[in-house]
């Protein structure tokens, strides 16, 4: 529980307030500053670690400690660390500039801010307001209740946030009567649980923050214990890289006029850049030439790097808007409007698609949506989590998943590997934030722009060509085993929906295999590419207002959500065709599991290689036991539920 203690606060020294000039908050490294994080079960003693830490470093401002120390005994308290910490805060808390809970302190080496984090959604919230990029963490866990859920998922946003180097501190060691086993069957426990996030911790420290055993040197209560006290693994972090040398990323914050000239400003949050450098501002791509780097009551600057907060004229007027992030013209970040991510769910209601959060990614912010879930993961077991069968996937609380966002508007971003900042985003549901997430580019994605390879649109688009034909293009997927019926049915749907006037083409599996597919087999990398590309023609068709119907085996469930994927979810309904395999061997229209019998197809689907049957379609046909227009018929109900515009079909 919060101590909190009456503080006279103009006691406490510059030293641990925050920086008046905002420009050098939110860096990991700023001059020589290390940013270090202290995250841990909220009972596990964080404020006395921070306490201690301070005391013991010789942090303090002189006569604290008495002040505390007097303070405690008015309220008939006794005296304990954590409450130097609170005195400390609450100091901080007056300070308007900061927007989370730093302390600063030095050790011999060099000089640190420790990072409160006192919950989840505080976590994301400094790791997005870029105030708190930390360099490193200390996990702490109370040596009596062991590793618990909190703890895992702590472990597993530093994972996220790409934070790797962590000293992971067992505390209350006193109350585990400085028991080796007990520290021992820790060490295991959690030494296991961070191997599957790919995280190795620097150290594993036996302390007491309370007693101060292992705090600045070796104690003789853990005598067992060989490794470095926590002041001598502080400055064994690596101060990271300062992130000077990545390209440019200059979110721009506000525009104003002052003087008849426009300012632009903003914080550096990766590289640097100087005066005569051309920028490019995206999205937009609106491109300028530095005139000058304004100060008040400063020298004057040329030059300005990582962490500062900067004020720009221009040498020619350009019209950005706040959210606009600069760079170099040859090393701009991505522009798009889907956006491939993984995101730590908080909300207290589960994330559905196809509900609008607000993307919050710098100073940008789009309306969104997500547009598929590919997987999720619990945080604390790290297990995947399956859906009920026939249940669309959805993300609980405490929930990790990969999926696509697409954005109302585009937007500028990074691969979270390229640049931190600029790769990671909050979502936010009524001003909330609800979720966090760092952005995952593929190979392919990357190859597309490093050719300069950008999608034009005219003014035609999908909603006029859909106003015109009076009904929107879509794709109707027909999945199915061979003689299930696929073929049969979308012959019947083409010709019931030309008859009531639709734009319709049916794309048939066989027909792509003698033309464009043709030269493919039926290996899986050849099905793969063989979907890939049907789902990519259909995709064209459907963008060119027709309803396209497409009978494919397709028998992975990777492949046809990709398809999905590629296609966008609100335009593609699939169709599961399902029927039996010994009635499809009945049918067998041509002969074909005769001869996969004889062993004369090889690896025929559903007989020699899998059929993956889909999971939610949006419909299902058993055409063992629908007629031909009964199918054709449920088929158009979800048309007329996937659209407004299908209604009179
Ligand atoms: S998919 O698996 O790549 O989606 P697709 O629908 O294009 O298959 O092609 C299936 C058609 O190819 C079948 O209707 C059948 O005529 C023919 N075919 C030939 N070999 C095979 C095989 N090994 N498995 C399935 N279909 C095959």
């Amino acid at each position: 529980m919060p101590h909190r203690l009456p503080v006279d606060v103009s006691t406490i020294p510059q030293k641990f307030r925050a920086p008046s000039n905002a420009a050098t908050a939110g860096i990991a490294v700023e001059a020589e500053r290390v940013n270090v994080v202290v995250v841990g079960h909220v009972d596990h003693g964080k404020s006395t670690f921070v306490g201690r830490l301070l005391h013991d470093t010789g942090s303090l401002p002189d006569g604290k400690i008495e002040q505390v120390k007097k303070a405690a005994e008015a309220e008939g308290m006794s005296f304990e660390y954590a409450f130097l910490l609170d005195a400390l805060l609450e100091e901080q808390e007056q300070n308007i500039t900061i927007d989370t809970t730093r302390i600063y302190f030095h050790t011999k080496k060099r000089k640190y801010a420790i990072i409160d984090a006192p919950g989840h959604r505080e976590f994301l919230k400094n790791m997005i307001t870029g105030a708190s990029s930390a360099a490193a963490a200390f996990l702490l866990i109370d040596a009596s209740e062991g590793v618990q859920d909190q703890t895992r998922r702590h472990a597993f946003l530093l994972s996220l946030l790409g934070i790797r180097q962590i000293v992971v501190l067992v505390n209350k060691m006193d109350l585990a009567g400085y028991s080796q086993e007990r520290y021992a069957k820790i060490v295991a426990e959690y030494t296991a649980f961070l191997s599957g996030l790919g995280i190795k911790p620097a150290h594993f420290i036996p302390i007491s923050a309370r007693n101060g055993v292992n705090i600045v040197s070796k104690a003789s209560e853990t005598p067992w214990y060989t490794g470095p006290a926590v002041a001598e693994a502080l400055d064994n972090f690596e101060a990271a890289e300062t992130s000077d040398a990545q390209p440019l990323r200059l979110p721009l914050q506000d525009i104003y006029r002052y003087d008849e000239r426009r300012l632009y400003a903003g914080r550096i949050d990766a590289g640097k850049l100087k005066v005569g450098d051309k920028l490019v501002f995206n999205p937009g791509n609106k491109a300028a030439t530095i005139k000058s780097l304004e100060t008040w009551n400063a020298p004057d600057k040329t030059e300005a790097s990582i962490g500062e907060s900067v004020t720009l004229t221009f040498n020619e007027q350009i019209f950005v808007e706040r959210g606009n992030i600069g760079a170099p013209a040859d090393k701009a970040p991505l522009v798009g409007q889907s956006i491939r991510a993984r995101v730590f769910w908080l909300g207290k209601n589960p994330l559905r698609q196809q509900t609008t959060y607000k993307l919050r990614l710098t100073t940008q912010e789009s309306a969104c949506v997500v547009s598929s879930i590919s997987r999720v993961i619990d945080s604390s077991t790290l297990d995947t989590v399956t859906s009920p069968e026939g249940h669309a996937l959805q993300v609980n609380r405490f929930e990790v998943a990969d999926l696509t966002l697409r954005t109302h508007k585009p937007v500028a971003f990074d691969a979270h590997d390229d640049c931190t900042v600029t790769g990671r985003f909050v979502i936010m549901e009524d001003s909330h934030i609800v979720g966090g997430g760092i952005i995952l580019v593929s190979d392919e994605e990357r190859r597309a722009l490093a050719n300069n390879v950008q999608a034009h649109h005219g003014d035609i688009n999908h909603t006029t060509r859909a106003a015109r034909n009076g009904h929107p293009g879509t794709v109707v997927w027909l999945t199915g085993l061979s003689g299930s019926g696929k073929s049969t049915i979308a012959a019947a749907l083409e010709r019931r929906l030309f008859q009531s006037g639709k734009q319709v083409y049916w794309l048939d599996g066989d027909n792509l295999r003698l033309g464009l597919n043709a030269g493919l087999g039926f290996s899986d990398a050849d099905r793969a590419e063989n979907i890939r590309r049907t789902a990519e023609v259909s995709r064209l068709f459907a963008d060119a207002g027709i309803i396209t119907i497409v009978s494919l085996i397709s028998p992975t469930r990777d492949a046809r959500d990709a398809a999905r994927k590629r296609i966008g979810a609100g335009k593609f309904v699939e169709v599961y065709v399902n029927a039996p395999v010994d009635v499809c061997r009945t049918r067998d229209p041509k002969g074909l599991y005769a001869k996969a019998d004889a062993g004369a197809i090889p690896q025929f689907t559903g007989v020699s290689a899998p059929y993956e049957a889909p999971l939610s379609p949006e419909v299902e046909l058993l055409t063992d036991k629908l007629s031909v227009d009964a199918c054709v018929e449920k088929i158009v109900e979800a048309l007329h539920g996937a659209s407004d515009f299908v209604a009179e079909i």
